[in-house]
């Protein structure tokens, strides 16, 4: 039988050749600057006997990666490396890792951004078992590099936020329930921000299930596609709003049960409540506030049978809270922090897309490396890319691939 996984010869990616000037990274100098390359920094090196050390071969650009320089957040200190997703060749690993080996392809989303040597904008990285997904056989690498973050926002906000079982996804998945798998796990590994929401975010009653609408306010985005995918696997309905002229026909395809457009708002929250006649109960908003207060307006406030309703926003939450409605902020960082879920996401991930039941976004490649990342990074910061995701690859022999998938 073909292995599933893709693998790569080492050769041309031993991080210490002899001679090695060490590697180039991009680093941030200053709010509102553009990043910089900067050759002969070191090679990050192994901390823990569960972190694997990664060549990388091609980064996925998130919004993340130009508001944050250009607003001030998410800069640990100065001069920084930034860049959240990538995928590469593991070069180096312990030997007593039971999923991962030196060779393996790799994706990996890097959501400890307090920790410089997992940064995605550097030739070599950090990343750990539990935060790596071994890359299909016949998927492309640049697809691979662009799904990370969005495929762990998507599902720590259905999985914890709201509760949904992924088990139900089938029995060949093996797929976690985040919720119980929270309650096993030491409440002192869980940060003190994230603990309640991770805890008590949701009753069992309240939790979504087969059959339950949500509606994902900024469906095409690549966090709201992975998280309608997700759903549509565990048999919820979905209700997608986003430009339907632009982005309806992936959104069908993806299953959405109604799509609405974004454009009049006033009609959108009317044509919500419409069909769902006071049972929607879940939402998920990827825009901002103003568009998450809309989704608010959408829920259902009764609680008449004792259940409430619960709406997580990705860029903010509405600053008036309405009765029954919880608000959820999404706790990422247990991905990294709590080995047991990001072990079990990212198995979830490997299972979903060898079996091809999960469709990354469709990217669009920039050329010229690390150097051409601002270049790049403009694209998103103008809003001309849409729908699609960026990716940068650093192999040359990759720039110029044809994308299949
Ligand atoms: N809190 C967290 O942990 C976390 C994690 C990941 C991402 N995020 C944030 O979540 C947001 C989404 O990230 P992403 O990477 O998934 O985004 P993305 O792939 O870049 O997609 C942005 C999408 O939003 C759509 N859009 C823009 N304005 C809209 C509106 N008013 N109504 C409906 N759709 C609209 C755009 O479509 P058109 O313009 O073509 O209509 C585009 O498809 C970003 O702000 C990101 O920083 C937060």
């Amino acid at each position: 039988m073909a292995p599933k996984f893709t693998k790569r010869e080492l050769e041309g990616h031993e991080p210490t050749r002899p001679g090695s000037p060490g590697q180039d990274v991009l680093l941030i100098h200053g709010p509102g600057q553009q990043y910089r390359l900067t050759s002969q920094q070191e090679i990050p090196s192994l901390n823990s006997p569960s972190e694997i050390l990664v060549k990388v071969i091609a980064i996925g650009l998130n919004p993340i990666d130009w508001k944050g320089p250009d607003f001030n957040f998410g800069l640990p200190s100065l001069p920084w490396i930034n860049g959240r997703d990538m995928a590469g060749v593991v070069v180096k690993a312990h030997k007593r890792l039971r999923r991962i080996r030196v060779g393996d392809v790799v994706l990996s989303p890097s959501t400890d951004y307090r920790d410089i040597r997992k940064a995605a904008f550097q030739e070599f990285s950090i990343s750990s078992e539990h935060n790596a997904a071994r890359v299909p056989r016949d998927m492309p690498i640049q697809s691979s590099a662009v799904m990370g973050v969005a495929y762990v926002t998507a599902a720590i906000t259905l999985g914890i936020c709201f509760g949904l079982d992924f088990s139900t996804i089938g029995s060949y998945f093996r797929a976690p329930n985040l919720l119980h798998l929270l309650q096993e796990v030491d409440p002192n590994a869980l940060a003190t921000d994230v603990r309640d929401e991770c805890l008590n975010g949701i009753e069992e009653l309240d939790r979504v299930k087969a059959g339950d609408w949500i509606a994902i306010w900024g469906a095409s985005s690549a966090t709201g596609m992975i998280a309608l995918q997700l759903a549509k696997l565990c048999g919820l309905r979905v209700i997608g709003v986003a430009d339907v002229a632009r982005h309806g026909d992936k959104l069908l395809q993806a299953g959405a049960d109604l799509l609405v457009d974004r454009h009049d708002t006033d009609r959108a929250v009317a044509i919500i409540r419409g069909v769902t006649k006071g049972s929607l109960r879940f939402g998920l908003d990827t825009v901002g506030k103003d568009t998450a207060t809309r989704l608010q307006e959408c829920l259902s406030t009764t609680a008449e049978d004792g259940r409430k309703s619960h709406l997580a926003g990705l860029t903010g939450v509405p600053k008036v809270p309405t009765d029954n409605v919880v608000l959820h902020k999404v706790p990422i960082k247990t991905f990294h922090d709590v080995p047991q879920v990001g072990e079990c996401l990212m198995v979830l991930l490997e299972k979903l897309l060898v079996a091809r039941k999960l469709l990354p976004p469709e990217v669009e490649t920039a050329m010229g490396g690390l150097n051409g990342i601002n270049e790049a990074l403009d694209l998103l910061r103008k809003g001309t890319i849409s729908g699609k995701r960026v990716v940068v690859p650093l192999d040359t022999s990759i720039e110029r691939a044809t994308i299949t998938i």
